[in-house]
């Protein structure tokens, strides 16, 4: 199978998958009091969450969403109800909506997750997260096919955009970090026939990634390598290491781990580039990386990231000449080099 660019791009998608995290925002926010908090005093995500006792990553999700839906405003890194909040989404309102959202924040799994996650209670909501076997380095085959299939789904209209508007004519052999389905390897595969691509991944996710090489014709140039990417030496002789939305699920603390094993094992010139949704300078905008933020919140140890902190991460491993561009649809590749 040769993927074409489509005629339109996955905007439109994304933007109706990412809708349904409105709801659950609010509702969350309702049963936790936090409107009543904010109007009682404006605070910053890291205030809010020592003064409740609340998780501050997932506030620092949760936060910026309710800015985007307008119930909030930003002033001085201090969060505070706008007009709507104060009328709608106060106890004290003749005009609150509370009662709505009780009644329906019952009825969504996605308001369990995020309760979950800002009451610093992970994973009862679902009991196996996809996460949580990649922090393992074990996904059973039944959740690899479900997760593969997904990734394939969601990333393959941005693996062939990006080739469209990324300059690869530098890049030779690329190392595929946490590749999925393999669909960015397959599309610079299909991009120049003198791309070498190695995906690395999990056991389970290789043999998958495997039937996409050879759907797309292109085994003669792209082939998988087991390899745990936390507990496991990373293969050598590749100029180029990629990663996409694999940043996105670890902790800062881990990804500066993975820039730094990159790091060690790119040759002097070699460079590592990162296919990521960015937040905006200000961390809550535009709207539809911070919800997929709130999404990664809820789902794994992550969030989405502004290109500020990208680029501290990368330096603190030693990259250097950090720059972004846009990808495709709502996605940037972030690159940076290896003197
Ligand atoms: C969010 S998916 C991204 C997949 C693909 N890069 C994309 O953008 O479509 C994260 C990928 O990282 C892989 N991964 C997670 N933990 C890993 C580990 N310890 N070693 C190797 N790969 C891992 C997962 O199997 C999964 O395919």
């Amino acid at each position: 199978m040769s993927y074409q660019l489509p005629v339109v791009d996955d905007t439109l998608v994304w933007d109706a998958w990412l809708a349904m995290y409105k709801v659950p925002a609010l509702s969350v926010a309702l049963e936790l009091d936090i409107f009543e908090s904010l109007d009682a005093q404006p605070t910053s995500p890291a205030g809010l969450a020592q003064r409740r006792s609340f998780n501050e990553r997932g506030l620092s999700a949760l936060l910026p969403m309710l800015l985007q839906l307008g119930f909030l405003t930003l002033h001085s890194g201090n969060y505070q109800l706008s007009e709507a909040g104060k009328k709608y989404m106060l106890k004290a309102s003749p005009f609150y909506w509370g009662h709505v959202f009780k009644r329906v924040g019952k009825t969504i799994l996605p308001h369990k997750l995020l309760l979950e996650t800002i009451n610093n209670e992970r994973a009862n909501a679902i009991k196996n997260r996809p996460a949580d076997g990649w922090e393992s380095g074990h996904v059973d085959m039944e959740m690899a096919r479900e997760v593969t299939a997904f990734m394939h789904s969601h990333s393959i209209a941005a693996a062939i955009g990006m080739t469209h508007t990324y300059d690869f004519s530098a890049v030779n052999r690329v190392l595929d970090v946490g590749g999925g389905s393999g669909c960015f390897a397959i599309a610079l595969a299909q991009l120049r026939s003198d791309i070498q691509c190695v995906i690395m991944e999990l056991p389970t996710i290789c043999i998958l990634a495997q039937h996409y090489i050879d759907d797309a014709g292109v085994s003669a140039q792209v082939s998988t390598i087991t390899v745990d990417m936390f507990r496991q030496d990373w293969p050598l002789g590749f100029d180029t290491h990629f990663f996409s939305n694999v940043f996105h699920d670890w902790t800062i603390a881990t990804c500066i781990q993975l820039a730094k094993k990159s790091y060690a094992a790119l040759p002097a010139g070699g460079c590592i580039l990162l296919h990521e949704m960015l937040l905006d300078d200000s961390g809550t905008a535009p709207n539809p990386a911070v919800a997929f933020s709130l999404l990664m919140a809820m789902g794994t140890m992550g969030q989405q990231f502004t290109l500020p902190l990208l680029r501290q991460i990368l330096e603190q491993a030693g990259f250097t000449n950090i720059n972004s561009q846009h990808s495709y649809g709502y996605y940037s590749l972030v690159r940076g080099s290896k003197l």
